[in-house]
């Protein structure tokens, strides 16, 4: 029954998560209303010890920490991603044809699978930069209703469409309005709460507006839009809002721009993390060297979703590391260290989740297949931590509708509450939970 109270949770909150900016927002409301503080970046912060805090960077990116009482040792990070594969739409993109329909002009963000995209309504939501009287100001929009839709060709003008057909994203898959030109401006005016021509410049992208559902009972599954990597970012928040005070700093990182490289001020490779680990140490007393003694005591879990063995396609799968949906948190394995799991990182998120009670398994890709890479393995090039890829299994990544286990989230939820609760002592080549 708790299982399935925090999937409906984790539903409501992809819901409501059009792309990152939202699903920031509707974080830092959960950490809000969980007694979290809110700080700015640019402000100068006075952190208390067992405190719980936020900051955001962009809009798009957010970390969340609760400091130990006492006795800091380290940093226990959880970090996943915000953002999902979408279109977005490009600066000038009203697009008349045949004198009668509004097309809108749109490019690729991130690899989705693009046939999924067809013959479903969308909307439309970002961020748009206000005109003020002092300079501009950022607000979000959420258009928040059908309002279009990627018309597929039919089969009999298209007798490819099952064998194979190759898409072209500049001319098969710009969306179809179902109002005017002069209506959807209105609409966004009105979401922004300005008039049109007070709008400097926009970020906005096309969202799938189908609802995710469960299918059967809390051991099925779950199906929704942005699955990754909004199950592991959810589940991550839960498992901080959840988790006590321990040795350990407790941080959340929640990233953007994932799915194009994580290069960007807001990203996996930016300095966000290490900026704010910085501040945490020096709010207990701590100069360079004890923050960098403080990293060795710390461990990062990088939480992306993984992939499960496809029921119609299990050879794709490799022959012997085989995760399955509803199995329990997927631990990533690359020789090549796209993932940064090694045989440190492994053991210790193993005794974590020993712990928790969390069943593991295990990834690695099959080993003529080239795989994905994900937030570890950059964010160790601003701020290098013993670290662990993970994810809970899924099928269909970056489909616009994805599946997963229902049993999983509540399994990543228990094991980030105990990561959170638990710091990680190291004495040379030996390690020590507390
Ligand atoms: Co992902």
């Amino acid at each position: 029954m708790e299982a399935t109270q925090l999937n409906r949770a984790l539903l409501d909150f992809i819901d409501h998560s059009p792309n990152s900016f939202f699903a920031v927002k509707n974080a830092a409301e959960q950490l809000s209303a969980a007694g979290f503080t809110r700080l700015s970046e640019s402000e100068r912060w006075e952190l208390i010890p067992g405190g719980s805090y936020y900051t955001t960077r962009n809009s798009s990116a957010l970390i969340a920490f609760r400091l130990p009482k006492a006795d800091f040792l380290g940093f226990s990070v959880m970090a996943s991603h915000a953002d999902s594969p979408a279109f977005k739409l490009k600066p000038k993109f009203e697009m008349s044809a045949e004198g009668t329909f509004l097309k809108l002009n749109t490019e690729r963000y991130g690899g989705m699978i693009l046939s999924t995209w067809f013959d479903r309504p969308l909307s439309i939501a970002g961020r748009v930069m206000v005109k003020t009287e002092s300079g501009a100001e950022s607000r979000l929009v959420n258009l928040d209703r059908d309002l279009l839709v990627i018309p597929s060709l039919a089969i009999h003008m298209n007798r490819e469409a099952n064998d194979g057909f190759r898409m072209n994203p500049q001319t098969d898959l710009l969306p179809l309005s179902g109002v005017s030109a002069e209506e959807l401006r209105a609409l966004i005016a009105e979401a922004a709460g300005c008039r049109y021509e007070d709008i400097l410049d926009a970020e906005l992208s096309l969202y799938n507006r189908q609802k995710g559902t469960l299918l059967g009972d809390e051991e099925g599954l779950i199906c929704a839009p942005r699955l990754d990597d909004l199950q592991c970012a959810f589940a991550s928040l839960r498992g901080l809002i959840e988790s006590a005070p321990g040795r350990s700093a407790a941080v959340c990182a929640i990233c953007d721009n994932e799915e194009v490289g994580s290069v960007t001020k807001q990203g996996a490779a930016a300095s966000f993390l290490k900026d704010t680990l910085t501040r945490i140490a020096a709010a207990f007393g701590l100069d360079g060297e004890g923050f960098t003694r403080a990293l060795r005591h710390s461990f990062m879990v990088s939480a992306d979703n993984a992939h499960g063995v496809h029921p119609n396609h299990p050879e794709k799968a490799d022959p012997t590391n085989r995760p399955y949906l509803n199995g329990g948190i997927v631990i990533k394995y690359s020789a090549n260290q796209k993932y940064t799991t090694d045989a440190v990182s492994g053991a210790l998120f193993r005794l974590i989740c020993e712990k928790a009670e969390v069943p593991v398994q295990v990834f690695a890709n099959r080993s003529d297949m080239m795989g994905g890479s994900t937030l570890g393995n950059l964010s160790n090039t601003q701020v290098a931590l013993n670290t662990v890829d993970i994810g809970i299994a899924q099928l269909a990544m970056h489909s616009a509708f994805e599946t997963a286990g229902a049993k999983d989230t509540a399994y990543l939820k228990k094991a980030a509450k105990t990561l959170f609760s638990t710091a990680i002592e190291c004495g040379g080549e030996s390690y020590s939970l507390l």
